[in-house]
């Protein structure tokens, strides 16, 4: 079957799920989500013809991981989004065994995207595998075509490059050439990102391993991005591997930035420390693009390989976070929810002054698709903080946690109902004595930004359709300064 052929029969495969309406309790509304079956990475996210582009990783046939496929979905404004046929299938040589992770550029009036074309070549999916780098290409931004002279980049650098591990090209225009980072692995296991540019998009000349890693740093680099945001050089990535230290990195595969050196001429990129971009569960193999405003906006994939996933019950698997918009201020990386995500906000409830002596809910403030925003004084308080998801009767709850005397915050999902337990915790500045939580609900997801995007913390959680309460707690009474909460729709 030709490409247009593989994605028509993705389309009907994708109607005929579809017609099973399956109840769907844990779909997320203001996610995106496939519209049936698996998903994974965010790929090509751009900006074409005045709308934003998101693809990802997607096996339109069921919700399990198998031949990748590129889903597809569009928006005026990064809040309301549009499903879109598939744009990229599996059907040649290079790629038949998935169309893995890849970015997008505009170029010469058309959408083109750089993907990973990906083939077994024996039974261990960690060593038998040939990654060669293709490219598709748009004029409607909606049928793509691959390019005839795939692959365009057909073998990994020889030499200290694992010639297998090579893969999900981030490309950017810069003065007169195209660049593209890459995500790969040295032939002894060490994480690496190369660098390769371009004049035409077509030949590619590798300049340089850009940046490698030392120590705990993982085996494996995936979905690289490198950009300069607000006057720094940083570096994206999805090192595997990376083992725990303290609270950080106890999620299977991490999302972390590092802030260094770029040289482009030379092709290297030097830092000291890379840092998590989420400390919660499930954030993975995030992509970025610069919006029409010029901010630096991140997406990553709300999910972690090998968790459990009971949405696969309702036919659907995986999401993507809320699109969050990076910034470097005075030297502290901020992390803050899209603000046009106010557009969807209905029935405020406010109050404020609410004094909390053991625990209290407040009247019209519960829900499962929500936004909740809490300045909270602990005064002399140890421990307080919020049940999120929660059911009296039934002890369900996700619960987060401010520890005074260590000035740490935790996530914990361990009664959150089926699925994943666990607990992550992360140190929180509080700001003039003042803690300050905005939190986005949206029925299988918790998004829990701190201190004004100092930091985040994602949960995927699957609570019962009762599990929808909200209760403030504290062992020694603390005011609630302000608490403004909103349902989205
Ligand atoms: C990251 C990743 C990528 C790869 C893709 C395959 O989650 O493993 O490295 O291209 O997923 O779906």
């Amino acid at each position: 079957m030709n490409h247009q052929q593989q994605i028509n029969k993705a389309v009907k495969g994708i109607a005929s799920i579809q017609k099973k309406n399956k109840k769907e309790y844990w779909r997320p509304a203001f996610h995106i989500t496939a519209p049936v079956s698996w998903m994974n990475d965010p790929n090509g996210f751009s900006m074409f013809k005045d709308e934003y582009h998101l693809f990802y990783q997607y096996h339109p046939y069921s919700p399990e991981w198998d031949n990748m496929h590129w889903g597809h979905v569009k928006s005026p404004d990064l809040v309301h989004w549009e499903h879109l046929p598939p744009a990229l299938a599996p059907s040649e040589p290079y790629d038949t065994d998935g169309c893995f992770s890849g970015s997008a550029v505009e170029a010469d009036g058309e959408l083109v995207l750089m993907y990973t074309g990906n083939v077994w070549t024996g039974p261990d999916p960690d060593e038998d595998l040939k990654q060669v780098q293709c490219l598709a290409t748009s004029t409607d931004g909606l049928r793509f075509e691959k390019h005839v002279q795939n692959p365009v980049v057909s073998e990994a650098p020889a030499g200290r490059t694992h010639p297998n591990h090579f893969r999900d090209p981030k490309v950017w225009r810069e003065n007169d050439y195209y660049y593209a980072v890459l995500g790969s692995r040295t032939v002894d296991n060490v994480g690496q990102a190369l660098l390769y540019r371009s004049e035409n998009l077509l030949e590619w000349e590798f300049m340089n391993i850009l940046a490698a890693g030392r120590g705990n740093m993982g085996y494996m680099w995936e979905c690289p991005d490198l950009f300069r945001l607000d006057g720094f050089d940083v570096l994206v990535m999805s090192p595997q591997g990376v083992l725990p230290e303290g609270e950080r990195y106890h999620n299977l595969h991490q999302a972390v930035y590092a802030v260094g050196d770029l040289d482009l001429e030379k092709g290297t990129f030097e830092f000291d420390v890379f840092h998590p971009l989420d400390h919660g569960f499930d954030f993975y193999a995030p992509q970025t693009t610069l919006d029409r405003f010029g901010r630096r906006i991140v997406i990553g994939w709300f999910a972690m390989w090998e968790s459990d996933m009971p949405e696969k019950e309702e036919l659907w698997a995986g999401a993507m976070s809320l699109p969050r918009v990076l910034s470097c201020e005075a030297g502290r990386w901020k992390s803050r929810p899209l603000p046009e995500m106010a557009d969807l906000r209905r029935e405020e409830v406010k109050r404020s002054g609410v004094i909390i002596e053991d625990e209290r809910q407040i009247e019209g403030v519960e829900g499962n698709c929500l936004e909740l925003q809490v300045v909270i004084d602990p005064q002399q308080a140890e421990q307080c903080g919020v049940d999120l998801l929660a059911n009296e009767s039934t002890g369900e709850k996700t619960k987060l946690v401010y520890n005074a005397r260590e000035q740490k915050i935790t996530l914990d999902r361990e009664k959150s109902g089926t699925g994943p337990g666990g607990t992550r915790t992360t140190d929180v500045v509080l700001e003039n004595g003042l803690l300050h939580l905005h939190i986005f609900i949206d029925h299988s997801t918790v998004e829990v930004f701190m201190q004004g995007g100092e930091k985040v913390m994602s949960a995927r959680v699957y609570p019962a359709e009762a599990s929808t309460g909200v209760r403030f707690f504290s062992d020694r009474t603390i005011e609630l300064v302000e608490i403004r909460k909103w349902k989205l729709s």
